[in-house]
């Protein structure tokens, strides 16, 4: 006998990408880590917080974070919530809107993270085929599931949908469409505006890839105030301590620093996916920090260990369908100079 849920018992766990213990040794591409530090205003506003005023609870309403979040991005505050990592508003919109035996639906190939959030409430799970351009296959016209979720740009392909396609696929679910928009900063457009032109998009961010702070465990969302209200419910009243509070408004706040950041890395993503081309790789044109590309042979194993034997860290997915290529984050210029170079030699 168990005492354990039956779901939970059956289920497997998520698997993320690996950390190395020795880290500093590895050029690491695995996870789509920004490879520049934080903004120093960041590191300031932590340290300034790192005081005796840890002995107190933090804001419970995130104020400073969310008023920066509505005036970076034109939505009053009450359509803005924070969280502790995207990943905890993916799971919130879930258990807000997806009761057991409903269903979910996201693409195939994309984060494979909400299966496991949707397993954890028992609700069922549908996914759609996605093409390497782009196209989902037999979308129907009606959705009924109670969630979409579309990952823009998608991850680990890297191609991304213009608001208008994915507009018109929000008229085309009875549920919401969640714009799980991770990767969005390093594309040339986004979907915010759909929150305010359709009553069931909603908009996931992550503070995780752009700005650096993965380790801070940073998400946000902006939905119609009913919503972010329903996620405020649910939510761990302190979700958010306070150095990621003091974080995420000196980071949202520090847009040049930003911006700089996210130019280098669209600039060398842009020169890899050249020279990836040169050496006979194949590459999907990516709006992300990361490009998935394929070598002549299609055997992605064969360089996912080739690299790791050379301390290069890169996403191998053994997904049929992802298993011909590899996912590779985008470092530094050198860290990529040093990658392509390895592939050379692999071939
Ligand atoms: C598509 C996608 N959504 C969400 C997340 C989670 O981001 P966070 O670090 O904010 O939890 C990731 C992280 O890799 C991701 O790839």
């Amino acid at each position: 006998m168990s005492y354990l849920r039956k779901n939970i018992a059956a289920m497997d766990g998520y698997v993320p990408g690996f950390q190395p213990p020795d880290e500093a040794s590895w050029i690491k591409l695995n996870t789509n880590e920004n490879p520049y530090p934080p903004s120093p205003q960041v590191i300031k506003a932590i340290q300034a917080a790192t005081g005796d005023d840890l002995r107190k609870y933090p804001d419970a309403a995130c104020r400073a974070g969310r008023e920066a979040a509505a005036e970076l991005y034109g939505y009053p505050v009450d359509w803005v919530i924070m969280a502790n990592g995207s990943d905890e508003l993916l799971n919130n919109l879930i258990r807000a809107c997806a009761g057991e035996g409903e269903e979910v639906a996201y693409l195939h190939p994309s984060y494979s993270y909400y299966a496991t959030l949707a397993a954890v409430q028992g609700a069922q799970i549908k996914t759609f085929a996605l093409t390497e351009s782009g196209d989902i296959m037999d979308f129907p016209e009606r959705y009924t599931g109670k969630l979409f979720f579309l990952t823009n740009p998608n991850a680990p392909l890297g191609l991304r949908w213009q608001a208008d396609d994915v507009g018109a696929l929000a008229d085309r679910c009875s549920g919401l469409l969640v714009v799980d928009e991770a990767y969005a900063d390093f594309a040339e457009g986004n979907c915010l505006e759909l929150v305010r032109q359709k009553p069931n998009v909603v908009v996931t961010r992550t503070l995780s890839k752009s700005y650096s702070l993965a380790g801070m465990r940073l998400g946000l969302a902006i939905a119609r105030p009913y919503i972010i209200a329903a996620l405020d419910k649910i939510r761990d009243h302190y979700n958010l301590d306070r150095l990621a509070q003091a974080a995420i408004a000196a980071a949202l706040i520090d847009q040049d620093y930003f911006r700089e950041c996210v130019e280098r890395i669209c600039a060398t993503r842009q020169w890899f996916s050249i020279e990836l081309d040169k050496l006979g790789y194949s590459v999907i044109p990516s709006s992300a920090n990361y490009v998935f590309t394929s070598p002549p042979d299609q055997n992605g194993k064969r360089v996912y260990d080739a690299l790791y034997q050379r301390k290069i860290l890169v996403r191998y997915f053994s997904d049929p369908v992802l298993s011909h290529g590899l996912r590779i984050s985008i470092g530094t210029q050198e860290e990529m100079e040093r990658t392509l170079a390895a592939l050379a030699e692999i071939g």
